[in-house]
C-alpha cells in the first residue's frame, strides 16, 4: 500500500522506446472483437457541430429547458438530507424509484409490473448493452429495423450479433416482411424495435403491427427488445400501448434522459425474471450500481407525478411547435424534392430527398455553409437510406431552424450545381 510519503512505483514499460512503438504494442492488446464497435458518425459530427457558427440539427440533445435545474436542485437537497445518499447502494436500484417506474410501466402496458421487475441502469443505453452482452453469443441472429438507433447497432455489433435487417415504412418496421423472413426459416434470438416516435425515423408502430409483432414472438419464441425512450413525448394523442401489452416475451427499456436529464444517466429495464436476474449479475460486474445520488434525486422528482407531468407537458408543447415549424420551412424550401412527414412525437424529423441527392455527399457542403445533419446511412447496417437525413429539432428554436433550413437549401443548390 502506498503511504503519504512513498513515491509512486515506476512501472517498467514492456516495450521501451518512442511513443509510436508503444502505440503499436498497446494496439496489439485490443482483441479483434473490439473492432466490431464502429465509431459513431454522430459523435464525430458532434465535434464539428459544437462550433457556435454551425446550426446543428445533428446531435440528439434535448433542450436545456427540458432539464428543470431549479426543481432538480430542490430534489437533490432533499435527497442529500436522507441517509445513504452518498453511499454504495444495491445493484437493482432505489426501491422507491423502482416502485414509481413499476407504476408507470403497469399503466402503460396494462400488465401488472412489480418493483422487483425493474432494474435501474446507468441510462437505458446500459440496459441495452448489458442485455446484449448477457443474452447473445457471437453469431446469434438478431433482427433490427432499418433505419435503426445507432446506439443499438453499436451494442448489438459489440456483442457479436448477426444482424438481420427489416426495413421500415412510414409506420415503422414492416411486420409482414418480418413474418415472411420467419416463415422462410430465420430464427432470431432478439428483435430490437423502437416502436414509438422512432429515432431517427420519427415513425410509430400502429396497434395492429404491435399485436402482430407480439404474436410472432409467441409463435417463434424470440424476445422483443422494446426501446421506449420517447413514449412521454407525444405531441397529440397518446401513442398505442407498448408491444409488451400484448406479450410477456418482451424486455422494455425506459429512460429519464428525454424528460428530465440525460446527464444524470438513469434509465431502466423490465424483462422476464430470469433475464432480469442475469442482466443484474452482469450489471454488478460492470458498475455495481447506478449512481445512488442520481437515483435519489429522480426518486424525489418521480414521486411528484403532477409536477413531472406539468413539466413534460411544457416540453411536449415546445417540441411540437418546433417540429411543426421545421416541417413547414422544409416544405417551403424544397417542395416535393424532399419528403418529410410531420413528427407526432419525439425529437427527430426524417427527411428523404426524392431527387436522388446523396446526403453523405451533401454533408461537407452543408457544414461549409454552417448547418449540420446526420446522413441516413449512419442508421443502417446495410448502407441504405443514402437519400435520407435526420434532423433534430428538439434543441433548436424556431428562428434558428429557419436559418438552418435556409443554409441547407443553399448547400443543396451548390451541391446540385456540381452534380
Ligand atoms: C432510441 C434510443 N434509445 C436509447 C437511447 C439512450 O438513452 P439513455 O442512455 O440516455 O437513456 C437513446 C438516446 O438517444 C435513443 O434515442
Amino acid at each position: 500500500m502506498m503511504t503519504g510519503s512513498a513515491r509512486p512505483a515506476v512501472v517498467p514499460r514492456s516495450t521501451p522506446g518512442p511513443g509510436a512503438r508503444t502505440d503499436v504494442w498497446a494496439a496489439s492488446l485490443i482483441p479483434q472483437s473490439s473492432g466490431r464497435v464502429s465509431s459513431s458518425v454522430i459523435r464525430e459530427l458532434l465535434a464539428v457541430t459544437a462550433r457556435p457558427d454551425i446550426v446543428s440539427m445533428a446531435g440528439g440533445l434535448p433542450d436545456e429547458r427540458a432539464m428543470p435545474a431549479d426543481w432538480l436542485a430542490e430534489c437533490a437537497a432533499r435527497a442529500l438530507g436522507e441517509p445513504g445518499a452518498l453511499q454504495y447502494s444495491t445493484t437493482e436500484g432505489d426501491p422507491a424509484l423502482r416502485s414509481s417506474i413499476a407504476d408507470w410501466e403497469s399503466a402503460w402496458t396494462g400488465r401488472p409490473t412489480d418493483p422487483d421487475d425493474v432494474l435501474v441502469t446507468s441510462g437505458s443505453q446500459q440496459a441495452l448493452d448489458l442485455l446484449c452482452r448477457t443474452l447473445l453469443d457471437p453469431g446469434d441472429a438478431v433482427v433490427i429495423e432499418d433505419p435503426a438507433y445507432v446506439g443499438a447497432i453499436q451494442a448489438l455489433t459489440a456483442a457479436g450479433a448477426s444482424l438481420h435487417v427489416v426495413p421500415q415504412d412510414r409506420e415503422g418496421m414492416s411486420t409482414e416482411l418480418l413474418a415472411d423472413r420467419l416463415a422462410a426459416g430465420l430464427r432470431p434470438k432478439l428483435v430490437y424495435v423502437t416502436p414509438t416516435f422512432h429515432n431517427p425515423a420519427g415513425s410509430t408502430l400502429p396497434e395492429n403491427r404491435r399485436r402482430h409483432l407480439a404474436a410472432l414472438a409467441d409463435r417463434y419464441g424470440f424476445l422483443i427488445v422494446e426501446d421506449d425512450a420517447y413514449r412521454r413525448l407525444a405531441f397529440g394523442e397518446a401513442p398505442p400501448a407498448p408491444v409488451a401489452g400484448y406479450t410477456d416475451r418482451t424486455a422494455r427499456l425506459g429512460t429519464f434522459s428525454k424528460i428530465l436529464s440525460p446527464g444524470l444517466r438513469v434509465g431502466w429495464l423490465t424483462a422476464p425474471r430470469p433475464v432480469l436476474a442475469a442482466v443484474t449479475r452482469s450489471k454488478q460486474a460492470a458498475d455495481l450500481h447506478t449512481s445512488t445520488l442520481a437515483q435519489a434525486l429522480l426518486r424525489e422528482a418521480a414521486a411528484d407525478e403532477a409536477r413531472l407531468q406539468a413539466h413534460v407537458d411544457q416540453v411536449r408543447v415546445m417540441y411540437r411547435d418546433r417540429a411543426a415549424h421545421l416541417t413547414q420551412v422544409l416544405a417551403a424550401a424544397f417542395g416535393d424534392r424532399l419528403a418529410a412527414g410531420l413528427p407526432r412525437g419525439g425529437m427527430f424529423s426524417w427527411a428523404v430527398f426524392t431527387d436522388g441527392t446523396d446526403t453523405d455527399a451533401l454533408l461537407p457542403q452543408a457544414l461549409a455553409n454552417g448547418v449540420a445533419f446526420v446522413p441516413g446511412r449512419a442508421f443502417s447496417v446495410v448502407g441504405a437510406n443514402g437519400n435520407a437525413l435526420r434532423l433534430c429539432f428538439a434543441s433548436v428554436a424556431e428562428p434558428t431552424l429557419t436559418e438552418g433550413v435556409r443554409r441547407l437549401r443553399s448547400a443543396w443548390e451548390g451541391h446540385a450545381s456540381r452534380r
